[in-house]
């Protein structure tokens, strides 16, 4: 089974498109039979992905864009009104920098530009016409577990994630409230992935690491599913374990601990014992 909206014949509008998760994707629904309009910044890695997909036997078309900017995603909303309908749309890209919560705004702005406003412009751009075309359509968006347990180390990372789950559930609230609306919205939640974000390029992958093609199966299963949440595991961290951390971040606030008390010395025993419950 596939989800009806991943049909052969219909457009794919990929994000982050060259590489890692966002080219299994593509590779996933051209085999399917998608045509893909692949996005990712201008250059060698994105035009030499779509070459590899396209030798595959693929319909493909590639635009460079930075997603952080939202006239040049519009633009090319635009011009795929050409295309066969739009229905699936994976705002995918993501990248990150090192940030502090005490300083270096341009980490943030950048983080926050590429991971939430490129979700968001993603969304604005594409999604009126996937709405009114009347077709069966997905809008599947790329979080991250650090938007939900928001562990310490990256901070910009962790909020522009955080941002994406709340946007997404907004989204799927508001399309499934939209009058002839067949688009719904999911949030891909990735675990630990061997990508271009996660590796340096030709790095063997980690045992405890998923593949982007693991990551990508399990995505279209969950899509297949209905769920919203696509909550993927790792061969590191399973979804008990993964229930246990997001059950004990919400604890903090229900239980008045102090912020991020995971990481924080006085609960190192109560937070061992509560995983071995
Ligand atoms: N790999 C993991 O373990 C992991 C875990 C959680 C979440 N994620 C998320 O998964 C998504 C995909 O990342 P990946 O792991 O496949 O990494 P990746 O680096 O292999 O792929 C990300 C792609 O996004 C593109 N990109 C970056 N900035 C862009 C911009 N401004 N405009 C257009 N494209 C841009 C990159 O060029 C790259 O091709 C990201 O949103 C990432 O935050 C990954």
């Amino acid at each position: 089974m596939t989800h009806p909206a991943l049909v052969s014949g219909r457009t794919a509008v990929i994000t982050g498109a060259a590489s890692g998760i966002g080219f299994a994707a593509a590779e996933a629904v051209a085999a399917l039979g998608m045509g893909v309009l692949m996005i990712d910044l201008p250059g060698e890695k994105l035009d030499g992905a779509a070459e590899r997909l396209a030798a595959k036997g693929a319909t493909v078309w590639a635009q460079g864009a930075d997603v952080s900017d939202l006239s040049a995603l519009e633009m090319i909303a635009a011009a795929a009104a050409e295309l066969p309908s739009v229905t699936f749309l994976f705002n995918n890209a993501g990248m990150g920098v090192p940030s502090t919560t005490l300083g270096g705004a341009k980490a943030w702005v950048r983080t926050l530009g590429v991971n939430l406003w490129g979700v968001i412009h993603g969304t604005m751009a594409f999604s009126p016409a996937m709405i009114a075309h009347g077709e069966t359509a997905l809008i599947v968006n790329t979080g991250s577990k650090q938007g939900i347990t928001t562990p310490p180390g990256n901070p910009a990372y962790n909020v522009s994630k955080a941002g994406v789950k709340s946007f997404t559930e907004a989204l799927a609230h508001e399309l499934r409230n939209t009058p002839g609306s067949k688009v719904s919205a999911h949030l891909m939640i990735p675990g630990w992935v061997h990508t271009g974000l996660t590796a340096a390029s030709g790095a063997p992958k980690p045992d405890g690491a998923w593949s982007a093609d693991q990551a990508v199966a399990f995505m279209l299963q969950s899509l297949d599913r209905g769920d919203f949440y696509i909550l993927c595991p790792d061969n590191d961290v399973s979804r008990a374990l993964d229930e246990k951390r997001i059950a004990w971040a919400a604890g903090d606030l229900i239980e008045n601990r102090t912020a991020l008390s995971r990481w924080h010395p006085d609960y190192a025993e109560a937070f061992k014992v509560f995983l071995a419950k």
